[in-house]
């Protein structure tokens, strides 16, 4: 075992760790690379990242792979990465299911390519009785249009009468969001050493630790998820609370 792993205490993990991938771009660029050269490394950081965290116990991984902004970038960038997920959930997939490993998706699936949208379904179809870790693209996601659907669909059922105003709650709001069988993350890491939220889970993140690194995504490897780990269990969690009444 490595050193920086036997610091890491098994029992006081956090169960749901979220990661906006960056740099993919960049890191190729150092490297004399077109873009995608990036996104191809990135996959195979994906795939340790995924092995690394099922390995050591974490209960749930949400990668953020697509946001609503990306498809911004040129045609042929976006292209590649829609075609880079195709390939990817077909390659993984017995590696998926031999780890026992469920893969979700939350965004707005239903405007990707129909070849990304079969793909990805049939990926979530075959690997739903998994249940060692649940892994959770998020594609074509962003944290308002997933905010604003949930108050659309509630103020509906409002007029409906099916909920009154006063009823809704913390736990009725977060019923109506796409992580709805998901716990919070509290521990949320932006690789490539930006220090944005950019758009992801500002609901779900009211209370996770953030850690950013340096690291460019396509060198993120285990040791990179270890450091995170033991730094986040080096923090102490008030939740407004003061140090003497935890
Ligand atoms: C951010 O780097 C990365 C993305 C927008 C895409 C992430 C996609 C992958 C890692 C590959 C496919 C993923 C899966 C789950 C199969 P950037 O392009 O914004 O980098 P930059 O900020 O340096 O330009």
């Amino acid at each position: 075992m490595s050193e920086l792993k036997s610091k890491i205490d098994l029992e006081k993990l956090p169960k749901h760790v979220a990661v906006i991938m960056d740099g993919n771009g960049r890191w190729a660029k150092a490297h004399g690379k077109p873009r995608i050269f990036g996104h191809q490394n990135g996959v195979k950081a994906v795939r340790e990242i995924t092995e690394a965290a099922a390995e050591i116990g974490i209960e749930y991984l949400t990668l953020y792979a697509f946001s609503t902004e990306n498809w911004n970038r040129p045609k042929l960038e976006v292209n590649a990465l829609m075609h880079l997920l195709v390939q990817t959930v077909r390659n993984e997939l017995k590696t998926l299911n031999e780890n026992g490993i469920k893969l979700q998706a939350i965004g707005d699936i239903s405007k990707l390519p129909s070849k990304t949208q079969d793909v990805l379904l049939e990926g979530i179809k075959k690997t739903a009785q998994n249940s060692r870790m649940t892994l959770t693209l998020a594609l074509n996601y962003s944290s308002r249009w997933e905010i604003l659907n949930a108050v659309k669909k509630i103020t509906e059922e409002s007029q409906a009468d099916t909920i009154e105003p006063s009823k809704i709650d913390e736990s009725y709001f977060e019923s109506h969001l796409s992580t709805k069988n998901l716990p919070d993350p509290e521990l949320m890491i932006r690789t490539s050493g930006e220090q944005r939220i950019s758009n992801f889970l500002l609901w779900q993140l009211a209370y996770a630790e953030l850690y950013f690194t340096e690291i460019f995504w396509p060198e993120f490897r285990k040791q990179h998820l270890y450091e995170a780990l033991v730094d986040f269990q080096s923090r102490e969690r008030r939740f407004g609370k003061i140090s003497e009444q935890l």
